[in-house]
């Protein structure tokens, strides 16, 4: 069983995804604590229901972003929390506290990285015109949107697409990959060498290609 935290600051929709899945027997892990930076986050509600603990530890209360990292780090910690997730965290952590967690802090990203690092990635991707996009899942490491990737999912863009259109298909995406890469830690199969993520027995496919091919 592993112990998991999940790091939130809004809607919390993929850590519903992954409450859904510990609740249907799919992830051998548990939620010890959900740590909010936003005391209004709907995440917190979903606690709430679910009877998950959950905290807020708020930036503004901190002389300085090492304390206020130090204090998370602190619960996390306590609770003896062996993989920190990122779901919908909307802040960049310093070194100082993925030192506390080397290779186990990994975040849901609605990008193919690295293209569309940081805000508003699927607005870019509208705007770009791009023809495929998609989301991650990646180990955290000092850059923004940019560390290791464990997992991706390709997501068409269609010509009549908006920001929320592109949003909603992506989201959907992220509510598998997430819960399934938590499984992936959960059964120790997550290897990780520099850059390259191996998930030990997964199977590895070919990507689709949009528009569709018509003569070749
Ligand atoms: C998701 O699009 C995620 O990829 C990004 O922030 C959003 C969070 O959504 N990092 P939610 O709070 O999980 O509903």
């Amino acid at each position: 069983m592993l112990d998991i935290g999940v790091l939130v600051s809004g809607r919390g929709s993929n850590l519903q995804a992954i409450i859904d899945g510990i609740e249907a027997g799919k992830i051998d892990a548990r939620i010890k604590v959900v740590i909010s930076d936003n005391p209004n986050a709907y995440a917190l509600e979903r606690c709430k229901r679910h009877s998950i603990p959950s905290r807020v530890v708020r930036r503004e209360e901190f002389k300085s972003k090492r304390e206020f990292e130090e204090e998370m780090v602190r619960i996390l910690k306590e609770e003896g929390v062996e993989l920190v997730v990122l779901a919908g965290f909307m802040r960049i952590l310093s070194p100082h506290f993925l030192e506390n967690f080397p290779n186990r802090v990994i975040n849901i990203h609605p990008s193919l990285i690295p293209a569309f690092q940081g805000l508003n990635a699927q607005r870019r991707a509208v705007e770009f015109g791009s023809k495929i996009t998609g989301c991650s899942v990646h180990i955290v490491d000092e850059s923004v949107d940019g560390g290791p990737v464990v997992v991706q999912a390709a997501v068409p863009v269609l010509p009549e697409d908006t920001e929320e259109t592109l949003s909603e298909r992506i989201l959907r995406f992220e509510h598998r990959i997430l819960p399934q890469t938590v499984q992936w830690f959960a059964e120790g199969r997550v290897r990780i060498e520099g850059r390259r993520v191996l998930v030990e027995g997964a199977r590895y496919g070919t990507l689709p290609v949009n528009p569709e091919l018509e003569k070749f």
